[in-house]
């Protein structure tokens, strides 16, 4: 398998990474971010690119990639829905786009996020829902649009806000046992990666796959 990995500096994606290098059938991944990582790992081509809407002449970087595993993403919160939309909705559909017209991608996954709902009452959820329902539409093999709830960072991983990594170490006992309490709703970036993987390489009966599901095809392997 050879994947594409958006979004590998943010929470969610360097746990999707983590999972990539360490699973010996996937061959390569395309680390596409904004600034140089810094990554090592003999697996691993980084493509640092500045404009997100516009791929005009790195087209061909993504050439003989059979999976997008999209992890960027941003947080609602202070964002005004025009914003919110543009970063989200706009952005996702144009590499979608571009990856489309590539024409060797099978599978793309967005992750999305519990409560998505393109009619609910939250903006996020009705953007997010948008998004789920143009990507589902797209004639890619696959697509998954996954929505994990809570995220127990594993390996090392780190959120990007600061103050978030305090309570992710304060809450790193209770885990297994909030796994047991809530299964619906909690999953780790170990399980979340293997997941991704799992269902690019399987399948999977459904195209929306909720937390619950994250538990079944990580277990499929
Ligand atoms: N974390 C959770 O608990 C959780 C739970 C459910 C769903 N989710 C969803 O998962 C997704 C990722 O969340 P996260 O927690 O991993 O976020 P994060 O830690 O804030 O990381 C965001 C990622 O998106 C990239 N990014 C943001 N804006 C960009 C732009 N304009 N152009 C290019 N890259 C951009 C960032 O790149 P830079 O490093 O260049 O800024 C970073 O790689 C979001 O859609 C979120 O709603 C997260």
């Amino acid at each position: 398998m050879k994947v594409i990995l958006f979004g590998g500096t943010g929470m969610v994606g360097q746990g999707v990474l983590h999972e990539c290098i360490s699973d010996p059938g996937v061959e390569q991944i395309l680390l596409v971010v904004r600034g140089a990582t810094g990554v090592t790992s003999s697996k691993v081509i980084e493509l640092v690119h500045g404009d997100f809407f516009d791929w005009s002449g790195v087209e061909g970087r993504f050439a003989g990639f059979d999976t997008c595993l999209f992890c960027l993403g941003v947080s609602a919160v202070g964002m005004k829905e025009a914003e919110y939309r543009r970063t989200t909705y706009d952005l996702t559909v144009a590499v979608a786009e571009m990856l489309l017209h590539g024409g060797s991608l099978k599978t793309f996954e967005y992750i999305s996020g519990a409560g998505t709902n393109a009619n609910g009452r939250q903006m996020w959820a009705r953007v997010k829902g948008s998004l789920e329902n143009t990507l589902m539409a797209m004639p890619f093999q696959q697509v998954f649009c996954v929505r994990p709830g809570y995220i127990q960072p594993l390996h090392g991983v780190r959120s990007k806000i600061g103050w978030y990594n305090g309570i992710y170490a304060a809450l790193s006992w209770a885990y297994p046992l909030m796994m047991r309490l809530m299964p619906k709703f909690v999953t780790s970036t170990e399980e979340l990666g293997r997941a991704m993987i799992a269902l690019a390489r399987n399948g999977y009966p459904k195209k929306i796959i909720e937390v619950q599901d994250i538990h079944a095809a990580a277990n499929l392997g």
